[in-house]
């Protein structure tokens, strides 16, 4: 029974890697891998997987991994000098024993608190001094909290970008609809980050998109019609959100992707990018995810968008 294991295992995953388990007592589950910080599934109380990680996920370094939840730092995408989506979500994270106290106590029994520092190596490609401190929570509800706490321990100012790059496990991906970023300006990645304002109704998916949503409010819904669910998503400290699948061509070029797992992802991401979060010294920044799920009756038009934001 999975009541009787505990709430914080440590274990060995794929190809020896380091990997914590997190458990609550109604069943759901998480686990997390310290390569990268990287959370590689959430399932909920049913056992059901609600997170993307592909088949041909590879487990070794320097890849990150394709699937779960990649942390994006200190660079989202191509927007800087640096690697792809930073640098973070392909090192080795430590767990972080003595964290500085959180401003409310809570008393949730399944998190692990990670900390991720730059070696010289780093320092080289990124010469910033910082602390990154990720807190990993389960909640009672089976809810997936993400705290990552950015502090300057440098000299001097810095900045950076930032993404959870959360892939969710979804039935079909055209009978998806994304809720909460209608009318909302985006830069098109596929069309050289140039900005357009979205029209209309909520957001389907019938070909490749890649779009980097700006001042999203805080909570954004995933309907998925064909598994009657619908993932919340509530943010804070990110006011962007990137929406991405790679769709078929694309897919097909990915090594580490299969090419029909487009149907079954949909990556949706709490950000930072257009405004990066500038530290002076001694600053800390705090960028805050939590997902849950909810049943979904939802049937072509019968769903308010007010109602499922509001709920
Ligand atoms: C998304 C980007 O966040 O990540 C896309 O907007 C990118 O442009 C995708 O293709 C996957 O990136 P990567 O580096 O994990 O293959």
């Amino acid at each position: 029974m999975s009541g009787e294991k505990p709430p914080v295992e440590f274990c060995k995953g794929v190809n020896g890697l380091e990997k914590v388990v997190l458990r609550e007592v109604r069943g759901s589950s998480a686990e997390v891998y310290l390569y990268g910080g990287h959370v590689t599934s959430w399932k909920n109380d049913h056992g059901e997987e609600l997170l993307f990680l592909s088949t041909k996920a590879i487990f070794k370094p320097p890849k990150a991994i394709r699937g779960g939840i990649p942390i994006c730092f200190p660079q989202f995408g191509s927007h800087g000098n640096l690697e792809q989506h930073g640098f973070a979500r392909n090192r080795l994270w430590s767990i972080d024993s003595d964290p500085p106290p959180f401003p409310t106590v809570s008393s949730n029994k399944a998190f692990i608190d990670l900390i991720f520092k730059p070696s010289e190596d780093d320092l080289k490609l990124w010469p910033h001094s910082y602390e990154f401190r990720l807190r990993i929570t389960l909640g009672p509800g089976g809810d997936l909290m993400l705290t990552s706490r950015i502090r300057n321990t440098d000299g001097k100012p810095f900045s950076f970008t930032f993404a959870y790059h959360t892939y969710f496990s979804v039935s079909d991906i055209s009978e998806v609809r994304v809720e909460g970023l209608e009318t909302l300006d985006y830069l098109d990645n596929l069309k050289a980050k140039e900005r357009f304002t979205e029209q209309g109704d909520a957001i389907t998916f019938e070909s490749e998109v890649d779009k980097i949503y700006l001042g999203t409010p805080s909570k954004i819904a995933i309907l998925d019609h064909e598994k009657k669910r619908t993932f919340v998503l509530r943010k804070d400290g990110l006011p962007d959100a990137v929406v991405w699948n790679p769709w078929e061509k694309k897919a097909k070029s990915m090594a580490d992707f299969g090419d029909d797992e487009y149907k079954h992802m949909l990556c949706v991401e709490a950000a930072a990018i257009e405004k990066p979060i500038t530290l002076k010294p001694g600053e800390e920044w705090k960028g805050r995810l939590e997902l849950s799920t909810v049943p979904s009756s939802y049937r072509s038009g019968q769903l308010d968008p007010q109602r499922v934001l509001q709920g």
